[in-house]
């Protein structure tokens, strides 16, 4: 099927335009025509033509400063110029001017009807081409942080602002935000990208442990020490140490971290000699830190000194606009979306940004990495999405409680974390990962649930 154009004809010649047009017309094109550049002007919409045909030579105005006007007006629409053998050379500087080609009158309709075709498919490509681009810049992730949202630019602006600085930053966010994405972002955009970027997790390392781990010990230290361990603060020397839940850490460590960040100087453990190191420090937590202080959990004269520069990464909620990017970035990552040809249809974006993701993007990976292992393939849908999300979605589907008992939110609790860890074959982990809380804090309200 070949398409119709809408075209527009600007001629003085009275003639001419007649047998063009109807030329034209005859081959199924819609044809509107002008005497003038006037006229044309005064009278046309130039938005709505597929090309433009206008003699070179015309009274007052001429085709090329009228091409000049369309080109300020209307600058995708492609333009053909028709001229006498007397005034090529202007032609030529009509092509300089923007005009997709000339044509030397009289002329042919083939030769019109296939130039104006080529004209058109030329700015098609032109326009899908440069809406890739836009599209492939915008969604152009910093440092593999996905999004557009001002909340998320605004990190991203921090980080350009603050990664040459050697100063301890400290990043704040729930559980899944990305918080580890920006510390590496941090160390990747500095100078010490070509050092070493050591990370060590406070959660779950007992006092001795840690310390022993960030500062290593010498021969002997304590029963067992056979041989020296150098600490991960050596082994980060001229890099970056990114201690994550921080807020973990004991007071007892705390003091001799203090210590570090003030003096860059630390003890291995039973050793007599210090060592200066120069580390960027930093540090991650899910909790408020200045609640821990309040607490008595956290020392404040550290936090003063960690918070230096602070990185507060918001929550998903706070930024649905992002989910469609990262959203493509998943698919684009995901071996089995490719392998399967998976797409999300726009329809099934629905339901992802009416949710208020307590997990955050960890947990909307995981939901599609789930909607993608259950899909046969090609676009999902938002009910597919939906079941994934159901069991997070709505936790109490009507039934599940007995009936004309008022749920408390205890009982609610207990339902939804039950029947997770059934969806989830009673993996501890993976459950907490979807939740949002961290593994203890669910074992704690299993335990208090009776659940196993
Ligand atoms: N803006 C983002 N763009 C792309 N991927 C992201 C983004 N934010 C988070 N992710 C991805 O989500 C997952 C969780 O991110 P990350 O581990 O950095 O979170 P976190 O804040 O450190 O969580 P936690 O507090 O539980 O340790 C990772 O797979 C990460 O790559
Ligand atoms: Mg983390």
């Amino acid at each position: 099927v070949t398409q119709s154009l809408q075209i527009l004809l600007v001629d003085d010649d009275a003639i001419f335009r007649k047998a063009l047009s109807r030329a034209l017309a005859r081959r199924g094109h819609r044809v509107e025509t002008a005497a003038s550049p006037e006229q044309a002007l005064r009278t046309t919409d130039l938005s709505t033509f597929d090309a433009a045909i206008l003699d070179l030579k015309m009274p007052g105005m001429d085709g090329i400063d009228l091409l000049k006007e369309f080109r300020t007006r209307e600058p995708d629409l492609p333009v053909v110029l028709l001229t006498g053998h007397g005034t090529i050379p202007s032609a030529i500087s009509a092509i300089q001017a923007g005009a997709y080609q000339y044509l030397l009158k009289p002329c042919e309709v083939d030769e019109v009807e296939i130039t104006l075709r080529n004209a058109v498919r030329g700015r098609a490509l032109a326009l899908e081409n440069r809406s890739l681009r836009e599209v492939a810049q915008r969604a152009s992730p910093y440092q593999g942080i996905v999004g557009q949202s001002a909340a998320i630019l605004k990190v991203i602006d921090l980080i350009e602002h603050t990664k040459e600085s050697s100063k301890p930053a400290l990043i704040q966010g729930e559980s899944g935000t990305g918080k580890e994405l920006v510390a590496r972002a941090l160390h990747w955009g500095s100078q010490r990208r070509d050092r070493p970027f050591v990370t060590v997790n406070c959660a779950g390392l007992k006092p001795e442990l840690l310390e022993n781990e960030l500062f290593g010990h010498v021969e002997g230290a304590f029963t067992g020490a056979s041989r020296s361990k150098g600490g991960l603060f050596e082994i980060a020397d001229g890099g970056t140490l990114f201690i994550d839940e921080v807020a973990d850490m004991n007071l007892t460590v705390q003091a001799s971290l203090l210590r570090v960040v003030e003096t860059c100087v630390f003890r291995p453990l039973g050793s007599t000699r210090e060592k200066k190191v120069d580390v960027r420090i930093i540090t991650a937590a899910n909790r408020n830190l200045h609640d821990e202080v309040l607490a008595q959990r956290f020392r404040q004269d550290l936090l003063y000194r960690l918070e230096v520069i602070h990185i507060v990464v918001p929550p998903l909620r706070e930024r649905l606009e992002d989910i469609p990017l990262l959203v493509d970035a998943f698919l684009n990552s995901s071996v089995d979306a490719k392998r399967k040809s998976i797409t999300v249809s726009h329809e099934a974006l629905k339901p992802l940004m009416d949710y208020s993701w307590p997990g955050n993007v960890r947990e909307l990976f995981h939901v599609l990495e789930r909607a993608v292992l259950l899909s046969g393939g090609g676009p999902l849908h938002g009910s597919e999405l939906l079941g994934v999300l159901r069991p997070a979605f709505a936790p109490l589907a009507p039934g599940s409680l007995p009936l004309g008992k008022v749920a408390t939110l205890h009982e609610s609790e207990k339902v939804h974390i039950a029947r997770m860890l059934k969806e989830e074959n009673g993996n501890v982990s993976r459950v907490s990962e979807i939740l949002g809380i961290d593994r203890r804090t669910l074992q704690r309200k299993m335990k208090r649930y009776g659940l196993r």
